[in-house]
């Protein structure tokens, strides 16, 4: 195995966990400059990343703080205002630059979380920016209200202690070769079996054993209907990405 493919195969998240050793200023430059060469969509870069350093603020945020929180928003505030500069209009208000701008924002993202993992610097991505009021977060770091979005925080730092386990992968279902193919029932039951393994790691709780034949049994009754999707698509309606 080359080293890129070490590094792809070690990455792991740290659920809050990290020491409080800091990440040099140059280092997260490092990483900063591997991120922005990630693949993007007619050279627009149609993101913002927002470099934390106050913890405080990093719990306010996402519920979690390290070293660094990197907050990476799709964004088209910057080449709007360069189109007003040179008088002319740009607008991304849709469905369309929304997901083109996702797409450079998690290309971005993920290769600075496989850079920093390159240098020892474990990561945390959590969607926890968009728990709870999302007022909050265009409040405290003064992001434009319109063509912005806070997409994931990514959370950089030393763990605090040695973590060896490995969360694993599904791998049924999932790359087709070819085309397009359904599981069969077999496959289905091999996949249920795999989430109830424990030395799989799959599973985000234990609890489900009280009351549940299978850990899939649990997710579909307790888990995945969890959680309030109105107040992303507010903001999505707010930001103008999609019609209100
Ligand atoms: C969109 C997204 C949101 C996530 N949010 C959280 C979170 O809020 N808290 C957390 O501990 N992990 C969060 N994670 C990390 C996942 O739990 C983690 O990637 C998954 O359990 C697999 O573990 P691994 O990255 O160690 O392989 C998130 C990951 C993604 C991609």
């Amino acid at each position: 195995m080359n080293e890129t493919l070490k590094t792809i195969n070690s990455l792991r998240t740290i659920h809050g966990d990290f020491s409080s050793e800091e990440i040099s200023s140059e280092d997260i430059e490092t990483i900063l400059q591997a991120s922005i060469k990630a693949a993007n969509a007619s050279a627009r870069q149609s993101y913002s990343i927002i470099v934390i350093n106050d913890k405080e603020i990093m719990e306010k945020l996402c519920g979690y703080s390290g070293s660094r929180l990197l907050l990476y928003c799709v964004d088209y505030t910057r080449l709007s205002d360069v189109a007003i500069h040179l008088g002319f209009q740009f607008e991304r208000k849709d469905l369309t630059g929304f997901i083109t701008g996702s797409t450079d924002t998690i290309l971005a993202a993920q290769t600075a979380a496989i850079a920093a993992k390159s240098m020892g610097i474990d990561s945390l991505f959590t969607n926890g920016i968009h728990r709870g009021e999302p007022n909050r977060v265009y409040e405290l770091l003064d992001l434009p209200r319109e063509q912005c979005f806070p997409l994931i925080a990514l959370v950089l730092g030393y763990p605090s202690e040695k973590i060896t386990t490995k969360k694993a992968r599904i791998t049924e279902g999932l790359i087709h070769y070819g085309k397009y193919k359904r599981l069969t029932a077999e496959q289905m039951d091999k996949l249920v079996q795999k989430y109830d393994d424990p030395s799989e790691q799959l599973m985000l709780t234990d609890q489900w054993k009280e009351d549940f034949e299978h850990y899939l049994d649990w997710f579909y009754v307790n888990w995945s209907q969890k959680g309030d999707t109105s107040r992303i698509d507010n903001l999505l309606k707010d930001t103008g990405f999609l019609k209100k």
